[in-house]
Formats: structure tokens, sequence, C-alpha cells
């Protein structure tokens, strides 16, 4: 998609971090945007905002676990705005990162699956029959992240990696239609945003039983990313990246090399069907 200007944005996970950069950005660029995040009183604060600068910008209240508000989501964008050519399928959370995989409750599993995995395939559910109905010129944007490229270490790693295979699979399916829809799978690195106060969002039928007040007290790889985040790339920065790679058509999106040894070191044992070697966590 190489013209932004009155085209019609929509970004889930957009009341906060990368999403609401994102958001921002692509109404700098030009664009109607439609705000959809799961938290009103964020979507509120930011649609205020853009609105006083003058950008024209609606607020949909969405749970991407939804496939209905997604639907819904896609109706209000189509009243509002009469079309639909770049969506961000950008909402995500941290979900269960705590421990051991057979540990998990089913309900961590709902819920870290839901938002991340399912999240996405309603947002392609949703929209891409109506973008391919409409025949213009447009984009998907699915967020996974960097740990969705390196040898998967936890929850939410497995529902990155299903990103990034879901992507890729839009992206053959698209071209060998010859839609006029790219892909793009934004893997970030780590970024400074809220990502790892996410149990914020998480809904109260799928609270943990065993530890209903939030994350576990010794969650020492939660607060060991919470810390790494704070200081680590600004979103305004990712948005600057991700336009450019959409205007280029780039399918892989990176914000960083930090974790080009990982990938090779990934790519080196599936290639020679290798044990994983065990590397500490950074
Ligand atoms: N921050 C990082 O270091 C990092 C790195 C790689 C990938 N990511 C990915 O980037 C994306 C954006 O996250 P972020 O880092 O900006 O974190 P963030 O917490 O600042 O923003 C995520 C947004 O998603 C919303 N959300 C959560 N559950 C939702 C639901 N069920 N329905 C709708 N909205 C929901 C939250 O309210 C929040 O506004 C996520 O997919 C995340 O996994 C983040």
């Amino acid at each position: 998609m190489h013209e932004f200007q009155d085209k019609v944005a929509v970004v889930t996970g957009a009341g906060s971090g990368m999403g609401r950069a994102f958001a921002e950005r692509f109404a700098r660029e030009g664009m109607k945007v439609v705000l959809a995040d799961i938290e009103q009183a964020a979507l509120d604060e930011a649609v205020a905002e853009l609105r006083a600068r003058h950008h024209d910008v609606l607020a949909v209240q969405t749970d991407v676990m939804r496939f209905g508000d997604l639907e819904a989501l896609a109706h209000q964008t189509l009243d509002a705005y009469g079309a639909v050519h770049l969506v961000c399928n950008n909402a995500g959370v941290e979900g269960y990162l705590d421990g051991a995989l057979w540990e998990a409750s089913a309900k961590d599993w709902e819920w870290t699956v839901g938002v991340n995995f399912w999240g996405v395939v309603n947002g392609v559910r949703a929209f891409l029959p109506l973008m391919l109905a409409q025949n213009q010129e447009g984009h998907v944007v699915n967020t996974a992240s960097a740990t969705g490229l390196v040898r998967a270490s936890n929850m939410y790693a497995i529902t990155k990696h299903a990103v990034r295979a879901l992507s890729e699979a839009l992206y053959g399916q698209l071209k060998q239609r010859g839609a006029r829809i790219g892909v793009s799978v934004l893997c970030p690195g780590v970024v400074n945003t809220r990502l790892f106060a996410g149990e914020r969002n998480r809904p109260p039928e799928l609270r943990d039983d065993q530890h209903p007040d939030g994350p576990r007290p010794s969650n020492a790889v939660r607060r060991g990313w919470f810390e790494r985040a704070r200081q680590s790339m600004a979103p305004p920065e990712v948005a600057d990246i991700l336009v450019q790679a959409i205007r280029e058509e780039r399918f892989y999106v990176y914000t960083d090399h930090e974790w080009d040894d990982r990938m090779q070191a990934f790519c080196h044992d599936l290639v020679n069907g290798a044990n994983p070697v065990l590397q500490p966590a950074r």
C-alpha cells in the first residue's frame, strides 16, 4: 500500500503502547483511524488527544477474543468511513509467562491463545472478505514478536509462532489469488509499553483461580521483562518502521538486530535436526 492519505485504518490494541503509536502515526499520514481496544478509558483518552489535534478518528470498544466484536468493529468502520484499507491486528497480552506449560490452567491457555492468536484469526475473518470485495489497494499487519522467530520457550512465544505462520499462509494465499492486499508480520524486539502489565485486561471469567489478584508473586520472568521493556525502544519508533515497511510491501518487519544470533541458531538447529541448545534468558 503506497497511498495513505484519506484511506481508512483499523488498529486493535490501540489504547496503549504500539497500537496507540500506530494510530497516531496513521492519523498524521492523513488516514481516518478506527481505534479498537478492550479498555474503554484508554480508548477515550487516545481519541480525545487525537481529535484535539484535528484528526478524524473513532473509538470502538472491542474484545478481540470475540468474533462478534470484530464483526461489529468492521461494520462500524464501514458505516463511519465507507471502506477499510489497513488493518493492524495488534492487540496482545504477555499472558501466562510464569511457569511450566503443564501447570498452566485451561483459563491461562484460553486467555493467552485467545487474545494473541484467536484475536488475529478473528480480525482476518472479519476484515479480509470486506477488503477483497471492495477491490482496492489494502494491507494487513499482524503483530507477532521476535519470540515468534526463535526457539519457543513459553506460551507467549507459542502464540507468536502461530501468528507468524498464519501471516505467512495469508500472504501466500493472497498473492496466489492476485489480490491487491499486502501482508506484513511485525516482529518487534523489546519495546517500552505496558505489555508486562497485561493482567489488567484479563477477563474476570478467565482469572487464574489460584492467583485471583494477578500475576504469581514469584514471577521473576515477568519482572525481568518489565524492567527490560522500560529501557527499550519507544513505540513511535516502531510506528515509523512499520509505515516504511507497509510502503515498501515488506513482509517480515523487525525493529532491531538483537535477535539475529538466536534466529540463526534456530534455523541451524532446524536444518540439522539438532537438539536445541538452551541459552540463558535475556
Ligand atoms: N512490548 C514488547 O516488547 C513487545 C514485543 C513484541 C511483540 N509485542 C506485541 O505487540 C502488541 C502490542 O502490545 P504492546 O507491547 O503495545 O502492549 P500494551 O499492553 O501497551 O498494548 C496492548 C493493548 O492491547 C489491548 N488488549 C488486551 N487484551 C485485549 C483484548 N482481548 N481485546 C482488545 N484489546 C486488548 C490492551 O488493552 C492494550 O491497550 C502485542 O501483540 C504484543 O504481544 C510487544
